[in-house]
């Protein structure tokens, strides 16, 4: 490992979360969006509602400020490629490739997850029912998940994000069928992934976090047992347009 990668342990996973809707002073907006790349600029421009433009700069700046935490690279020097189905990674510095990251926004909350050489997949949802949860699972969930929701219907959001980080951790979309695969909930344990035949994976190279927040539900995948969540919920400080550096302040749980 390099020295420069100052605080994520090998057998740790740090989840950086913040509130956009907190983000609104002007110099702070300004500051983040200079620190996007021009392609992220573009892409930012290019949503047609103002909320959109925020989640996506709010995430963003994110995912720069959190890998400059761990290694001394100015947020706006970070270079990202992203594989065939756009899921990104670090294509410089070299150096930094085996810190692997994944974003997730929604109304309110945005989340980076980090690891350290590992396949990482996060989601986090506003999980208020859309009305037709029971449809959408017979539709694309696997019969072992719908028969589990049979049972306790509000758990439907806790599939969702699982499923969702662990597309994500593989970085394959939705080229995963998503009723290939079945998550087993208990009550008092992690979610275990049971994979349906024709589903080239292995349950025990995975764990899996869910976790249940008023109105939202997330979940972390993880192609490693045994690592440690640490969650930090950070927003930006006054902020100093000049200094492109990172800039947050934790904040104390809600
Ligand atoms: C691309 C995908 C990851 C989008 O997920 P999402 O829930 O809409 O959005 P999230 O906020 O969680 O994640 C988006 C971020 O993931 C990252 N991402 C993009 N493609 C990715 C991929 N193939 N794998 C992992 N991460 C990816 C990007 O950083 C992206 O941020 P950006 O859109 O601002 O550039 C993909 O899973 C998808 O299209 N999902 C459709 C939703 C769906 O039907 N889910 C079924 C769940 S049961």
């Amino acid at each position: 490992m390099t020295d420069s990668l100052r605080t994520l342990k090998e057998d740790e996973i740090h989840l950086w979360w913040t509130f956009p809707e907190r983000i609104l002073d002007p110099d702070i907006l300004a500051r983040q969006l200079a620190v996007l790349s021009v392609a992220e600029q573009q892409k930012q421009q290019r949503f047609v509602f103002a909320r959109h433009r925020h989640q996506y700069l709010v995430g963003h700046a994110l995912v720069r400020d959190v890998l400059s935490h761990y290694f001394p690279v100015a947020p706006v020097m970070w270079k990202f490629n992203v594989n065939y189905y756009g899921k990104p990674f670090i294509s410089w510095p070299l150096d930094c490739q085996g810190l692997n990251f994944n974003l997730s926004h929604t109304e309110g909350r945005a989340v980076v997850a980090v690891a350290w050489q590992t396949d990482i997949g996060v989601d986090v949802e506003f999980s208020t029912s859309r009305g037709n949860d029971m449809g959408i699972a017979k539709s694309f969930f696997s019969p072992i998940e719908v028969a589990q929701l049979e049972r306790d219907p509000e758990r439907f959001f806790d599939f969702w994000t699982l499923k969702e980080a662990y597309i994500k951790a593989r970085g394959m979309g939705l080229s995963i069928p998503l009723d290939s695969f079945a998550f087993l909930l208990s009550e008092n344990d992690h979610p275990r992934i049971h994979f349906h035949d024709g589903c080239p994976d292995r349950p025990e190279r995975w764990d899996f976090n869910l976790y249940r927040g008023e109105g939202y539900r997330s979940a972390i995948a993880v192609s490693a047992r045994g690592r440690r969540a640490i969650h930090r919920k950070i927003v930006p400080l006054e902020s100093d347009v000049r200094r492109l550096a990172c800039d947050w302040a934790e904040i104390p749980p809600s």
